[in-house]
């Protein structure tokens, strides 16, 4: 049985769109879709202004060139989180300081974030890690009393709400992901939104190699090419108008895993606070049996993943600091399949594997 790991769910509305610009010779940085799926996208979220980009590594760099990151500033990132997060900061020169997570939320813990606050700090990026928001209002506080700068990593966590806000409009700046893997997807492909124009205008200046709009060919600084094409925005039009019916399939999926898996030994699944909507990215669970299960559903042909490698162990970021919430999901957690194409049939064979573990 091929159980779909993180497959999207594509069709003729993607394929349509695609087909539309392909016709229409707009293939590249210009065309009617991408500021449509601009606009759509700020819409859905709730946030004024948004600007596609290549992809969600360079939204977070972009976000922290427009933020005026220079090298030498303190930027905060969570210890568990996908390397881009870090890696956007270091691209600038900036130092990545890393702050150990929550032990429920698996996101960055605010009272770590305040210890690790210098008078050379300029920016926090909360990562909302596999679809649960982190713990906004104490890291906006923080933020606030200490002069700080937020950009919120979405990239996993498309749609999922804090108190009631959709993620990526809370701090400064919001950044997300279309990869293939994510809730939408574009294949590759990013957005940044913001409610500040100012902000707005600097990505879009920078992300065209800094030209100038009205003298052409002139360029004002060291810009980039960071900019979408119309064919992914095409694609990503469509998948957004799926992103609920999206969000809805994996909260049923991961409701289902939790469902089946209850009481299995000493499985711990991920939260869900009550202030939170969790979009359930990949539905992800902590075990002190994670290599056996992993090994166990392998010899059965279905992929799982492992969590990311806590950043401090990595040769670019490597520190002797403690970082025990991280280091212990890094042990014990594991993504299983969670493609919105997953049927229950799927779910109860690799439950009923899981199972034969304990
Ligand atoms: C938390 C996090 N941040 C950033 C990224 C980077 O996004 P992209 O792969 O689109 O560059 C990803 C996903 O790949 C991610 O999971």
């Amino acid at each position: 049985m091929k159980i779909p790991f993180a497959d999207p769910l594509l069709g003729d509305e993607e394929l349509n769109n695609v087909i539309d610009a392909v016709k229409s010779t707009w293939i590249g940085a210009l065309g009617k879709y991408l500021g449509q799926f601009e606009k759509d996208f700020s819409g859905y979220l709730g946030s004024k202004h948004a600007s596609t980009v290549t992809n969600g590594t360079v939204a977070i760099h972009a976000a922290l060139l427009a933020l005026g990151i220079k090298p030498g500033d303190e930027v905060i990132v969570p210890d568990m989180t996908f390397v881009a997060t870090a890696n956007a900061a270091a691209f600038i020169g900036a130092k990545v300081v890393l702050a150990d997570v929550e032990k429920d939320t698996w996101n960055i813990d605010p009272k770590e974030v305040a210890k690790k606050i210098t008078k050379k700090t300029k920016a926090i990026i909360p990562v909302h890690l596999y679809g649960h928001p982190a713990d906004m209002d104490p890291i906006m506080e923080l933020a606030r009393k200490n002069g700080l700068f937020v950009v919120e990593d979405c990239a996993e966590a498309a749609g999922a709400e804090y108190k009631g806000r959709k993620v990526g409009t809370i701090g400064d700046i919001g950044c997300f992901s279309f990869h293939a893997s994510k809730l939408i997807t574009t294949g590759e492909g990013g957005m940044c939104v913001t409610g500040r124009k100012e902000l707005w205008e600097k990505i879009e200046h920078l992300k065209n190699h800094a030209m100038d709009e009205k003298r052409r060919y002139w360029h004002d600084m060291i810009g980039y090419n960071y900019r979408m094409t119309n064919i992914q925005a095409a694609i990503g039009v469509a998948q957004l108008r799926k992103l609920d019916r999206i969000i809805e399939k994996k909260r049923r999926i991961a409701g289902k895993y939790m469902d089946f898996l209850e009481g299995v030994g000493d499985i711990r699944f991920p939260a869900e606070k009550e202030w939170a909507k969790n979009v359930f990215w990949f539905f992800s669970m902590l075990s002190s049996k994670k290599d056996a299960i992993e090994i166990a559903l392998k010899n059965r042909g279905i992929e799982t993943r492992p969590f990311f490698w806590p950043m401090h162990e990595l040769p670019m970021f490597r520190s002797s600091e403690k970082f025990p919430v991280s280091s212990m999901l890094h042990r014990e957690g594991i993504s299983l399949p969670s493609s919105a194409l997953l049927e229950e049939g799927h779910i109860r064979e690799v439950c009923r594997v899981i199972k034969s573990v304990f």
